[in-house]
Protein backbone atom coordinates (compact mmCIF):
# COMPACT_ATOMS: atom_id res chain seq x y z
CA UNK A 1 0.00 0.00 0.00
CA UNK A 2 1.54 3.72 -0.81
CA UNK A 3 0.91 6.47 1.07
CA UNK A 4 -1.75 7.89 -1.48
CA UNK A 5 -4.08 5.05 -0.40
CA UNK A 6 -4.39 6.27 3.04
CA UNK A 7 -6.66 8.86 4.06
CA UNK A 8 -4.69 11.97 5.44
CA UNK A 9 -4.65 12.49 9.03
CA UNK A 10 -7.60 13.84 10.74
CA UNK A 11 -6.16 15.10 14.33
CA UNK A 12 -7.46 12.36 15.96
CA UNK A 13 -5.46 9.45 17.11
CA UNK A 14 -4.24 7.47 13.91
CA UNK A 15 -6.52 6.27 11.47
CA UNK A 16 -6.36 2.82 10.64
CA UNK A 17 -8.50 2.87 6.99
CA UNK A 18 -6.91 2.43 4.18
CA UNK A 19 -8.84 2.74 0.53
CA UNK A 20 -7.17 0.74 -2.53
CA UNK A 21 -7.87 -1.02 -5.32
CA UNK A 22 -9.96 -4.60 -5.14
CA UNK A 23 -8.90 -7.23 -6.83
CA UNK A 24 -9.52 -11.18 -7.64
CA UNK A 25 -7.45 -11.87 -4.25
CA UNK A 26 -10.37 -10.10 -2.19
CA UNK A 27 -13.00 -11.74 -3.58
CA UNK A 28 -13.33 -13.95 -0.38
CA UNK A 29 -12.86 -10.86 1.35
CA UNK A 30 -16.32 -9.39 -0.43
CA UNK A 31 -18.28 -12.12 -0.03
CA UNK A 32 -18.03 -12.07 3.29
CA UNK A 33 -18.48 -8.29 3.73
CA UNK A 34 -21.82 -8.62 1.28
CA UNK A 35 -22.99 -11.98 3.96
CA UNK A 36 -22.62 -10.27 6.76
CA UNK A 37 -25.51 -7.03 5.59
CA UNK A 38 -28.22 -7.36 7.66
CA UNK A 39 -31.61 -7.79 5.98
CA UNK A 40 -32.01 -3.79 5.56
CA UNK A 41 -28.45 -2.87 4.01
CA UNK A 42 -29.03 -6.08 1.47
CA UNK A 43 -32.08 -4.76 0.55
CA UNK A 44 -30.45 -0.77 0.12
CA UNK A 45 -27.59 -2.12 -1.49
CA UNK A 46 -29.51 -4.61 -3.63
CA UNK A 47 -32.80 -3.69 -3.57
CA UNK A 48 -33.60 -7.22 -2.67
CA UNK A 49 -32.37 -9.89 -1.03
CA UNK A 50 -28.29 -10.37 -1.96
CA UNK A 51 -28.16 -12.83 -5.08
CA UNK A 52 -27.96 -16.60 -3.80
CA UNK A 53 -24.34 -16.94 -5.15
CA UNK A 54 -22.80 -13.67 -4.12
CA UNK A 55 -19.26 -14.86 -5.62
CA UNK A 56 -20.42 -15.13 -9.19
CA UNK A 57 -21.41 -11.39 -8.64
CA UNK A 58 -18.38 -10.63 -6.85
CA UNK A 59 -15.93 -12.25 -9.42
CA UNK A 60 -17.34 -10.32 -12.01
CA UNK A 61 -17.11 -7.03 -9.66
CA UNK A 62 -13.37 -7.27 -8.56
CA UNK A 63 -12.27 -8.26 -12.04
CA UNK A 64 -9.80 -5.16 -13.05
CA UNK A 65 -10.91 -4.32 -16.46
CA UNK A 66 -12.09 -1.46 -18.78
CA UNK A 67 -15.63 -2.64 -17.63
CA UNK A 68 -15.18 -2.57 -14.10
CA UNK A 69 -13.28 -0.81 -10.90
CA UNK A 70 -13.92 -1.67 -7.39
CA UNK A 71 -12.18 0.24 -4.48
CA UNK A 72 -12.19 -1.17 -0.48
CA UNK A 73 -11.60 0.17 2.42
CA UNK A 74 -10.08 -1.35 5.19
CA UNK A 75 -9.94 -1.47 8.80
CA UNK A 76 -6.99 -3.05 10.60
CA UNK A 77 -6.49 -4.80 7.25
CA UNK A 78 -10.13 -5.54 7.54
CA UNK A 79 -12.56 -5.14 4.72
CA UNK A 80 -15.25 -2.45 5.95
CA UNK A 81 -16.43 -0.77 2.85
CA UNK A 82 -16.66 -1.34 -1.13
CA UNK A 83 -17.57 0.58 -3.70
CA UNK A 84 -17.22 -0.45 -7.19
CA UNK A 85 -18.35 0.92 -10.75
CA UNK A 86 -19.67 -1.14 -13.70
CA UNK A 87 -19.26 0.74 -17.24
CA UNK A 88 -22.95 0.65 -18.90
CA UNK A 89 -23.59 0.68 -23.02
CA UNK A 90 -22.22 4.17 -23.12
CA UNK A 91 -18.75 4.01 -22.36
CA UNK A 92 -18.41 7.22 -21.29
CA UNK A 93 -21.00 6.16 -18.25
CA UNK A 94 -20.66 3.71 -15.45
CA UNK A 95 -22.81 2.57 -12.70
CA UNK A 96 -21.80 3.30 -8.90
CA UNK A 97 -22.92 1.38 -5.97
CA UNK A 98 -21.52 1.08 -2.53
CA UNK A 99 -21.81 -0.78 0.64
CA UNK A 100 -20.06 -0.02 4.49
CA UNK A 101 -20.33 -2.48 7.09
CA UNK A 102 -23.07 -0.98 9.60
CA UNK A 103 -20.96 -0.83 12.38
CA UNK A 104 -18.61 1.46 10.58
CA UNK A 105 -21.66 3.54 8.91
CA UNK A 106 -21.82 7.61 9.58
CA UNK A 107 -18.08 7.60 10.10
CA UNK A 108 -16.95 9.64 6.36
CA UNK A 109 -15.98 5.94 4.98
CA UNK A 110 -18.78 6.18 2.46
CA UNK A 111 -18.42 9.06 1.06
CA UNK A 112 -14.32 8.67 1.03
CA UNK A 113 -14.71 5.46 -0.62
CA UNK A 114 -17.40 7.77 -3.71
CA UNK A 115 -14.85 10.27 -3.59
CA UNK A 116 -11.82 7.18 -4.69
CA UNK A 117 -14.41 5.88 -7.06
CA UNK A 118 -14.86 9.45 -8.74
CA UNK A 119 -11.09 9.47 -9.43
CA UNK A 120 -11.07 5.96 -10.90
CA UNK A 121 -14.06 6.38 -13.01
CA UNK A 122 -12.07 10.16 -14.34
CA UNK A 123 -8.55 8.37 -14.95
CA UNK A 124 -10.69 6.07 -17.49
CA UNK A 125 -12.30 8.48 -19.02
CA UNK A 126 -15.91 7.79 -17.48
CA UNK A 127 -17.97 11.25 -17.80
CA UNK A 128 -21.17 10.43 -15.87
CA UNK A 129 -21.68 8.31 -12.89
CA UNK A 130 -24.93 6.79 -12.71
CA UNK A 131 -26.84 5.72 -9.25
CA UNK A 132 -30.20 3.79 -8.37
CA UNK A 133 -31.01 4.81 -5.11
CA UNK A 134 -34.12 4.16 -2.61
CA UNK A 135 -36.15 6.98 -2.10
CA UNK A 136 -35.69 5.73 1.62
CA UNK A 137 -31.76 6.10 1.34
CA UNK A 138 -31.68 9.64 2.59
CA UNK A 139 -27.64 8.65 3.84
CA UNK A 140 -26.75 7.44 0.12
CA UNK A 141 -28.72 10.62 -1.21
CA UNK A 142 -26.59 12.78 1.26
CA UNK A 143 -23.40 11.34 0.28
CA UNK A 144 -24.06 11.80 -3.08
CA UNK A 145 -24.98 15.33 -2.73
CA UNK A 146 -21.96 15.92 -0.56
CA UNK A 147 -19.62 15.09 -3.16
CA UNK A 148 -20.63 19.04 -4.74
CA UNK A 149 -20.78 17.41 -8.05
CA UNK A 150 -23.81 18.09 -10.44
CA UNK A 151 -26.39 15.63 -11.02
CA UNK A 152 -29.88 14.84 -12.72
CA UNK A 153 -32.32 13.01 -11.05
CA UNK A 154 -35.55 11.57 -12.10
CA UNK A 155 -37.55 9.15 -10.11
CA UNK A 156 -38.32 5.47 -11.06
CA UNK A 157 -41.13 4.64 -9.11
CA UNK A 158 -39.30 3.91 -5.47
CA UNK A 159 -36.16 4.73 -6.32
CA UNK A 160 -34.47 7.59 -7.80
CA UNK A 161 -32.32 7.32 -10.72
CA UNK A 162 -29.31 10.30 -10.61
CA UNK A 163 -26.56 10.72 -12.89
CA UNK A 164 -23.64 12.25 -11.44
CA UNK A 165 -21.72 14.17 -13.93
CA UNK A 166 -18.27 13.92 -13.37
CA UNK A 167 -16.78 16.74 -15.53
CA UNK A 168 -16.34 19.68 -12.90
CA UNK A 169 -14.60 20.08 -9.48
CA UNK A 170 -17.06 20.08 -6.37
CA UNK A 171 -18.27 23.31 -5.76
CA UNK A 172 -16.18 25.56 -3.34
CA UNK A 173 -18.96 25.16 -0.36
CA UNK A 174 -18.86 21.36 -0.98
CA UNK A 175 -15.27 21.38 0.61
CA UNK A 176 -16.53 19.53 4.79
CA UNK A 177 -17.99 16.78 2.57
CA UNK A 178 -14.38 15.72 1.68
CA UNK A 179 -13.53 14.79 5.00
CA UNK A 180 -11.47 12.27 6.20
CA UNK A 181 -13.00 8.84 7.46
CA UNK A 182 -12.93 9.06 11.36
CA UNK A 183 -12.63 5.77 11.93
C1 LIG B 1 -24.98 4.46 2.07
C2 LIG B 1 -23.63 4.12 2.70
C3 LIG B 1 -22.76 3.43 1.66
C4 LIG B 1 -22.97 5.44 3.14
O1 LIG B 1 -21.73 5.12 3.76
P1 LIG B 1 -21.34 5.80 5.15
O2 LIG B 1 -19.94 5.47 5.41
O3 LIG B 1 -22.35 5.41 6.16
O4 LIG B 1 -21.53 7.34 4.76
P2 LIG B 1 -20.69 8.60 5.33
O5 LIG B 1 -20.35 8.38 6.75
O6 LIG B 1 -19.62 8.93 4.39
O7 LIG B 1 -21.74 9.76 5.22
C5 LIG B 1 -22.98 9.62 5.84
C6 LIG B 1 -23.09 10.55 7.04
O8 LIG B 1 -21.92 10.55 7.83
C7 LIG B 1 -21.46 11.92 7.94
N1 LIG B 1 -19.98 11.92 7.91
C8 LIG B 1 -19.20 12.05 6.86
N2 LIG B 1 -17.91 12.06 7.23
C9 LIG B 1 -17.87 11.89 8.57
C10 LIG B 1 -16.84 11.78 9.53
N3 LIG B 1 -15.54 11.87 9.20
N4 LIG B 1 -17.18 11.58 10.80
C11 LIG B 1 -18.47 11.49 11.16
N5 LIG B 1 -19.51 11.58 10.28
C12 LIG B 1 -19.20 11.78 8.99
C13 LIG B 1 -22.04 12.59 6.74
O9 LIG B 1 -22.19 13.97 6.94
C14 LIG B 1 -23.32 11.96 6.68
O10 LIG B 1 -24.08 12.50 7.76
P3 LIG B 1 -25.39 13.25 7.53
O11 LIG B 1 -26.36 12.15 7.24
O12 LIG B 1 -25.66 13.92 8.81
O13 LIG B 1 -25.15 14.16 6.37
C15 LIG B 1 -23.79 3.19 3.94
O14 LIG B 1 -24.60 3.84 4.87
C16 LIG B 1 -24.35 1.81 3.58
O15 LIG B 1 -23.61 0.89 3.32
N6 LIG B 1 -25.70 1.66 3.58
C17 LIG B 1 -26.31 0.37 3.22
C18 LIG B 1 -26.12 0.03 1.73
C19 LIG B 1 -26.51 1.16 0.83
O16 LIG B 1 -27.43 1.91 1.09
N7 LIG B 1 -25.79 1.29 -0.31
C20 LIG B 1 -26.06 2.30 -1.31
C21 LIG B 1 -26.64 1.64 -2.53
S1 LIG B 1 -26.39 2.62 -3.98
Amino acid sequence: MTAEDSPPPHGDPPIPVAIRVLTAADVPAVVALYESLDAHDGYLRFFAAPPRDISILVSKLTTVDRGHAAIGAFDSGQLIGVANLVRLDDPGTAEVALVVRHDHQLHGIGSALLARLVKTARDRGIHTLVAEVLLENSTMLKVIAETGLRTRRRREGSATHIEIELGGEPEPEAHGHNRTPSR
